[in-house]
């Protein structure tokens, strides 16, 4: 299908060279997995719709100084983006106990943390991404406590902005995982926020039901996947709401309420 060369294909997406040195092309896949690969399936639609949320949220953040790899959306599934040597931790920030700190310290789900919490990730799936602290992201050289302290404040800025943002919709930002960066310009160096921001990575529960709205249903064979993303971008004011009966075939055909 696609004549461009593969950089890199991950579990969710693929990057491509992209049209001139500097930049590649961020290709939103239907797949899911979980658990580290051990459950995987197809949600039809799910790229079209992550490629759309992600721009919208990077969109936004852009707009209140977070600097981000993201430059435009180029069709449903793709967007133009600049290329970065990606830091090999995940920065996962909490406000609800849910998922891996609710077994770990065994508090239930729902559960508000005293404040919130930001954890480090190794970004390695033979190891399945094992926490680390900042001692081991220095130790390793995986960054240094400069580029830390840029991802820890970055991601506290963004936790306050999305974590309003999506208060605005009627949904609770219960936790989500950012990547991060390097980008050259000249001789400068500058972390900038990468990868993606969806349901995919995030915990997104309605306000008021406390339903959830992202991956978790697919992590717990709950349903209604694609249309619980679906209600994400809906609420976000970025895609139309049409019947549900038509979502089903949402392969890619997903009306466009005007450009963001
Ligand atoms: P956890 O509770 O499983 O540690 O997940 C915390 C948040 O990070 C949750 O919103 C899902 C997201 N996440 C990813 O995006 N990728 C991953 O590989 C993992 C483990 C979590």
């Amino acid at each position: 299908m696609s004549r461009r060369r593969r950089i890199y294909e991950g579990k969710a997406k693929v990057l491509y060279e992209g049209p001139e040195p500097g930049l590649l092309v961020q290709y939103f896949k239907d797949d899911a997995t979980a658990f580290n690969n051990e459950k995987k399936g197809v949600i039809d639609g799910k790229g079209v719709l992550n490629n759309r949320i992600s721009e919208y949220l990077f969109t936004r953040l852009s707009e209140i100084g977070v600097p981000t790899h993201f430059i435009r959306r180029l069709n449903m599934r793709e967007q133009l983006i600049r290329e970065v040597e990606i830091i090999p931790v995940e920065v996962v920030v909490r406000n609800v106990a849910a998922g891996s700190i609710s077994k770990r310290l065994d508090i239930p789900e729902g559960t508000n943390l005293p404040r919130s919490i930001v954890e480090y990730y190794f970004k390695n799936d033979e190891l399945n991404d094992p926490m680390i602290s900042e001692e081991h992201i220095t130790a390793f050289g995986w960054a240094n406590p400069s580029e830390i302290d840029d991802m820890l404040s970055i991601s506290l800025r963004i936790n306050d902005f999305l974590s309003g943002l999506f208060f605005g919709v009627g949904i609770r930002l219960i936790d989500f995982k950012l990547e991060y960066g390097r980008l050259w310009q000249e001789e400068e160096m500058r972390i900038v926020l990468a990868d993606e921001i969806s349901p995919d990575s995030c915990r997104l529960w309605d306000i008021e039901s406390d339903k959830k709205l992202d991956k978790d249903r697919f992590r717990r064979y709950l349903g209604n996947i694609a249309e619980a993303y679906r209600e994400v971008a809906q609420r976000l004011g970025i895609i139309q709401e049409t019947n549900i009966e038509e979502l089903s075939n949402t392969k890619a055909d997903l009306t466009v309420r005007g450009k963001s």
